[in-house]
């Protein structure tokens, strides 16, 4: 098709490219694990500087990208921290900064976009595909910004997500879909049909069971058929099984469709707006590689929970741009008691129930933290477990390091030496 579409202009248009940033890995979460995943990364830093270091390593070699950035909404929202609050008074629900979706006007939010989409459009892989979440306050922007970098021939799918709810909207239809553009980045690219397919509805099914039914061509009603372009599912809500208190939270099954369709095992899936960790927690069941960033800590340090609340959350590191390294304010202490080979580390200083969680270094070298045991507070759960235990493979000396969070996404990290054996 010929170049000549139209392109969106606004005052001030650019695209900015900051230095990249220099990125250090903090800790290796259970370096144990499969060596071949290792390699995903949990990153907390601003996207756009961070997404120009990954060029370095990374471009043309991810394979599928989700995002879900601000929708240009005007406000700004927080972190529900607080647990079996009465949902009807939010003015006293405890809570914690969130995430602003505030903007000076249109263009400055354009400006965050286009940036941002010229360098992941960089990142992507030639066969690989992007998939874009916004909803009516930006959705008709962002697509002609697409076409402008993609061209408008790798618009593979707009998908409509409906969801219902509550809504105090009385002066207009309530407004309850999202809007997902899908490009891809050439003409060749991953789109497993079969990976997705549902069963047919009823009704569809009655028909063509029947004799008689002699129009058109019979599907196949036990393979059953690749989805239609508005997906239903229901959104997280306060009493979701997969709710984290993490504001604008996405269904995993919105994302399991979207990684098993545009990725197939061993892929590399990235989220550079990751929020509570939904793309990254999906692709890590489903066998993919990872990348996950978000700017605040406090979504890196949710991700970080609810990738080690999965039964096998699988090795990764976690990295942190040079201009943010992670600043400690919780000050645990930890007591060590050793017989023979084997030691019990105990949290001393602080209320349990105010931690989220509290992982353990045994052999602790003074720059990386190696994860190697966790206690992690599942999302309905009161209090955690604030003593872990250990048996070291031969005697020595040994600094054993505990990371403690806190709901607010504090941290500390305490340091003893022991000697064992
Ligand atoms: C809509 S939320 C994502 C929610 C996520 N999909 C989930 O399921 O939890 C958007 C996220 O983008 C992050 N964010 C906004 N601007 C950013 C930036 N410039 N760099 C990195 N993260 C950013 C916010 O901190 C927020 O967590």
């Amino acid at each position: 098709m010929s170049h000549n579409h139209p392109v969106l202009q606004w005052q001030g248009k650019q695209a900015v490219y900051p230095p990249p940033l220099q990125l250090v890995q903090s800790a290796l979460v259970l370096p144990e694990e499969p060596p071949e995943l290792n390699g995903s990364r949990l990153i907390e830093g601003e996207n756009l500087a961070v997404m120009s270091a990954l060029l370095a390593d990374f471009e043309g070699k991810i394979d599928l990208i989700y995002v879900d950035p601000p929708f240009l909404s005007g406000k700004s929202y927080r972190v529900r921290t607080g647990r079996k609050e009465d949902s009807r008074h939010p003015e006293n629900w405890k809570t914690a900064e969130g995430f602003q979706d505030e903007w000076r006007d249109r263009a400055d939010y354009l400006n965050m976009l286009y940036s941002r989409l010229r360098l992941m459009h960089s990142l992507l892989a030639e066969t690989g595909s992007l998939y874009l979440h916004l909803d009516w306050h930006a959705a008709a922007y962002a697509r002609v910004l697409l076409d402008e970098i993609f061209g408008p021939d790798r618009l593979l799918n707009e998908i409509i997500w409906t969801y219902h709810g509550p809504s105090p909207i009385r002066s207009a239809f309530k407004r309850k879909h999202d809007t997902l553009y899908v490009y891809t980045k050439s003409k060749e690219y991953t789109f497993n049909a079969d990976a997705v397919r549902v069963p047919y509805d009823a009704a569809t099914v009655k028909t063509f069971s029947s004799p008689k039914a002699g129009f058109g061509k019979r599907p196949d009603l036990a393979r059953g058929k690749v989805p239609e372009d508005w997906w239903y599912f229901p959104v997280v809500a306060r009493m979701h099984r997969e709710r984290t208190g993490y504001p604008t939270q996405k269904p995993e099954a919105l994302l399991e469709r979207i990684i098993r369709a545009s990725s197939n095992s061993g892929d590399l899936v990235a989220d550079f707006f990751c929020g509570s960790g939904t793309c990254v927690t999906v692709a890590r069941r489903l066998g993919r590689r990872w990348l996950g960033c978000d700017i605040s800590p406090l979504a890196i340090n949710t991700t970080r929970r609810r990738l080690l609340l999965e039964p096998e959350a699988g090795g990764f590191g976690v990295w942190v741009g040079r201009d943010r390294q992670e600043h400690h304010t919780l000050h645990p202490k930890i007591e060590i008691t050793s017989d023979n080979l084997n030691v019990e580390a105990r949290l001393t200083n602080l209320e349990p129930e105010a931690l989220i969680a509290l992982e353990f270094d045994w052999d602790f070298d003074g720059h990386l933290f190696r994860s190697r045991a966790q206690s992690i507070k599942g999302w309905r759960q009161e209090t955690i477990n604030t003593r872990l235990g250990h048996s070291y493979p031969r005697a020595g000396n040994y600094v054993v390091a505990a990371r403690a969070v806190d709901a607010e996404g504090q941290t500390g990290l305490a340091t003893e030496r022991v000697q064992v054996g």
